[in-house]
C-alpha cells in the first residue's frame, strides 16, 4: 500500500513567553489511504500539533527543528503557498472540536457550502451535499445561519464542507469533544461511513478512548510530544506493550468491573521545555527502572505492535485489563 502521510522523526517547538515548548519530539508515523487511525494521549501530548502539521496549520510562533513530513510523497516544507493551499482543498478535509466556531457566523450555510464547492455549484448540489451527511430538511438547513442550527447539525455541515471536494485524508480533532454523548455516536458514524462511501483515511485525534477503540482500526498512542505505541486497535487496546496505554486503558471509565475503582494515572503530563534524555514517561511509570531514566526508547517492533519501552516484554506479560479482556471500553 502506497503511503498517504509519512512523517519522519519530526521535531515542532512552540515559542512562548515562558521559554520553547517542545511539542513533537520526534514522531515517526505513516497514514495509509482508507485507513481509520485514532491518535489518542492526554492533553498536551501533542495530538493537535501533529494534526496540524499534517496541512502546514501550525500557527506562526511555531518551528519545525528537524524532520519531515509527506503528503502524498510531496514534503509539505518544501512546497509554496500556492501549492499547499491547492493540497488543502483536494487532498485534505478538517474537522474541529467547535463546529459553530469553524462556520461563517455572517453567511447562510447553503452559501458557504457554495463557496467551497468552488465554481458554479447549483441548488441541487449543495442540497446533495447537506443530504449525505444525514441532515434533514436540506432546503431549510441550507437557509439557516449556523446559529440556528443544534451542535450536531453544525458538526455534520463541517464535515459536508470538508468532504464536497472528495479529499483522500480526513483529520477529525475531538470532532465530538463539544456535542452530547447521543450525538457524538452518529457523528463518528457518519464519518465511518462517508469512510466505507468514499474511501477517505481518517485520522481521529481524541482523548476519548472509548470512541477511539469503538471507531478506529489502527491506534497511535502519544506522550509527551513522542509516539509511544502504535499497532491495531485489537493489538494495542486489548494488551497493551507500553506502560502509558496500560494506564490510560485503566483510567478510563467503563473499565472497571462492578465494585472497581478507576487507576488515576499519578502525577501530571509534562509542559516540555526540554527533550527527555531517557523515557519521557519514566517519572509517572510504575515500570521504570534506571536505564529509562538515561537512554530514551525508540519505537521497536514486538508482538504484533511497535512500542516504545525499555520494560514492554515485561509489560506483555502482565494479564490484560479486565475491560480490554472483555472490550468493554466505554
Ligand atoms: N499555539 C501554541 N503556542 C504555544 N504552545 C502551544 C501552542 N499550541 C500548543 N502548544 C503546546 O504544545 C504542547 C502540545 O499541545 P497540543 O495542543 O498539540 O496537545 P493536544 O494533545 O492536542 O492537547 P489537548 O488534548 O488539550 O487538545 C502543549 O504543551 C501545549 O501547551
Ligand atoms: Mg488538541
Amino acid at each position: 500500500m502506497s503511503d498517504l502521510v509519512e512523517i519522519r522523526d519530526l521535531h515542532i517547538s512552540y515559542e512562548t513567553a515562558r521559554g520553547i515548548v517542545y511539542a513533537l519530539d520526534g514522531v515517526d508515523l505513516t497514514v495509509y489511504p482508507s485507513q481509520i487511525l485514532g491518535i489518542v494521549g492526554e492533553s498536551g501530548s501533542g495530538k493537535s500539533t501533529l494534526g496540524m502539521a499534517i496541512g502546514r496549520l501550525l500557527p506562526s510562533n511555531s518551528h519545525r527543528t528537524s524532520g519531515d513530513l509527506f503528503v502524498n510523497g510531496q514534503s509539505i516544507f518544501d512546497i509554496g503557498d500556492e501549492e499547499i493551499r491547492l493540497l488543502r482543498q483536494e487532498s485534505l478535509g478538517f474537522v474541529f472540536q467547535n463546529p459553530i466556531s469553524t462556520l461563517d457566523p455572517t453567511m447562510r450555510v447553503g452559501r458557504q457550502i457554495r463557496l467551497v464547492l468552488n465554481g458554479p455549484a447549483s441548488d441541487d448540489s449543495v442540497y446533495e451535499l447537506l443530504g449525505r451527511v444525514g441532515l434533514p430538511d436540506v432546503k431549510r438547513v441550507a437557509r439557516s445561519y449556523p446559529y440556528q442550527l443544534s451542535g450536531g447539525m453544525a458538526q455534520r455541515v463541517v464535515i459536508a464542507m470538508a468532504i464536497s471536494r472528495h479529499p483522500s485524508l480526513l483529520i477529525a480533532d475531538e470532532p465530538t469533544a463539544s456535542l452530547d454523548a447521543s450525538v457524538r455516536e452518529q457523528i463518528l458514524k457518519l464519518l465511518l461511513s462517508v469512510r466505507e462511501e468514499t474511501g477517505v483515511a481518517i485520522v481521529l485525534l481524541s482523548h476519548e478512548l472509548g470512541l477511539v477503540a469503538k471507531y478506529c482500526d489502527t491506534i497511535a498512542v502519544m506522550y509527551g510530544g513522542r509516539l509511544v505505541e502504535t499497532g491495531s486497535n485489537v493489538s494495542v487496546f486489548r494488551r497493551p506493550g507500553h506502560p502509558y496505554t496500560k494506564a490510560l486503558l485503566e483510567a478510563a471509565p467503563g473499565n472497571e468491573r462492578p465494585g472497581d475503582w478507576l487507576e488515576a494515572i499519578p502525577g501530571v503530563p509534562p509542559v516540555l521545555q526540554s527533550s527527555a534524555q531517557g523515557c519521557v514517561f519514566e517519572p509517572r511509570c510504575k515500570f521504570a527502572h534506571e536505564t529509562c531514566r538515561t537512554v530514551r526508547p525508540v519505537l521497536r517492533p514486538i508482538e504484533n505492535r511497535m512500542v516504545a519501552c525499555h520494560r514492554a516484554e515485561e509489560v506483555l506479560k502482565i494479564e490484560p485489563t479486565a475491560a480490554a479482556t472483555h472490550g468493554r471500553i466505554a
